[in-house]
């Protein structure tokens, strides 16, 4: 199994969407892929599923069969985590449905960071069990389905939360927007990615001497680069007024993320930019009403004309991103 995380605490930069198209396009490539919703805010769930479907996942009075029911005894102090429940998509994906009441889950985990290192055992154990019940419910996740990569959703936001979805994480893409908020998000999410790093190598050291008897997870978190998310891409490259933006990030990720204190040598392209990913503008609205993704479309959708062509130019867009992302992880993509 193979983890990455799509991580920015910049919002609305296009990480669900990304986890969602990609899901499809690795499946279409004919790979078994778990897409799993680690961000309170459930978008990931809901573009997959419709309303009447995830109701069912939440039956009053039962454990709600999400990432909330699979940490519901962890934050009841009642135990390890249940089974992982993932919801079927097609034959090739699988989805961990995200819960709005994840977001009671921060408080334990991030006293839970702390416990780790405490040397009281049962304090020590309870804090590696907690930080890695992600990791863990998504390795359970993988292994029922067969799945072999998971791609992991989270919110927009530096803390406890997405740091034990991190931990989780073998890689981390960055997906950005050319505009002077995503530029700044760098400079926080480059020391936050090295912090919990390092911290997650320390607890898992001292909970391998501590003889805690869990699956634990590397916590590489290894960048592999950004996707460049412009709602103003015109042929690819973005118009002149996010130019100067755009301009910045590739010295910016290298400083920031990769911490090159070296002079930038000023490439083309920039080979830490995974992919430009074009806004799509009425092909989405169209997509989501549909539940598909946008390569999906049809003319039966209303895909027709200057559609249909979008929907080709998508689908050309998220193979290369998909054959991009399998080099840099080592996950071999057979061409289609
Ligand atoms: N390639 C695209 N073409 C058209 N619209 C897009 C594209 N990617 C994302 N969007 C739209 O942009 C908005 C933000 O995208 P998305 O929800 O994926 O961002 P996010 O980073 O996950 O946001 P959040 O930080 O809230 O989790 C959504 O309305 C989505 O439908
Ligand atoms: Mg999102």
């Amino acid at each position: 199994m193979k983890t990455i995380a799509f991580f920015n605490n910049k919002g609305g930069v296009g990480k669900t969407s990304l986890v969602y198209h990609l899901a499809y396009m690795f499946a279409d490539l004919g790979h078994h892929v778990l897409a799993a919703d680690l961000d309170p805010q459930a978008n990931l769930t809901s573009m997959f599923l419709d309303e009447d479907k995830i109701e069912t996942l939440l039956p009053a009075g039962v454990r709600p069969k999400t990432v909330l029911g699979i940490i519901q005894p962890l934050l009841e102090r009642a135990g390890d985590i249940n089974d992982a429940d993932p919801v079927i998509i097609d034959s090739n994906i699988a989805l961990l449905a995200g819960d709005l009441g994840l977001s009671a889950f921060e408080d334990r985990l991030s006293a839970a960071w702390t416990y780790c290192l405490d040397d009281e055992k049962n304090n020590s154990a309870d804090g590696v069990r907690v930080t890695t019940a992600f990791y863990r419910m998504v390795k359970a996740a993988c292994d029922k389905t067969d799945s072999t990569l998971a791609l992991i959703d989270v919110g927009p936001s530096i803390g406890a939360m997405n740091r034990s979805a991190l931990v989780a994480a073998d890689f981390v893409v960055i997906p950005l927007g050319a505009d002077l908020f995503s530029l700044r998000g760098l400079e926080n999410l480059g020391p936050s990615l090295n912090n919990w790093r390092t911290g997650w190598q320390e607890r898992r050291g001292k909970a391998g001497k501590a003889g805690v008897n869990l699956a634990l997870p590397a916590g590489e978190m290894k960048p592999i680069g950004y996707v460049l998310f412009n709602p103003s891409v015109r042929e690819n490259r973005p118009v002149r007024s996010y130019q100067k933006w755009a301009n910045r990030i590739p010295a910016a990720y290298l400083r920031e993320i990769l911490g090159s204190q070296g002079r930038l040598a000023v490439a083309e392209p920039d080979p830490n930019c995974l992919a430009m990913i074009k806004h799509f503008k009425s092909l989405m609205p169209m997509a989501q009403e549909v539940r598909k993704p946008m390569f999906h479309l049809t003319a039966a959708d209303g895909a027709i004309g200057s559609h249909a062509g979008a929907v080709t130019s998508c689908r050309t867009q998220f193979q290369a991103l998909c054959e991009r992302i399998g080099r840099e992880i080592d996950f071999p993509i057979d061409p289609a």
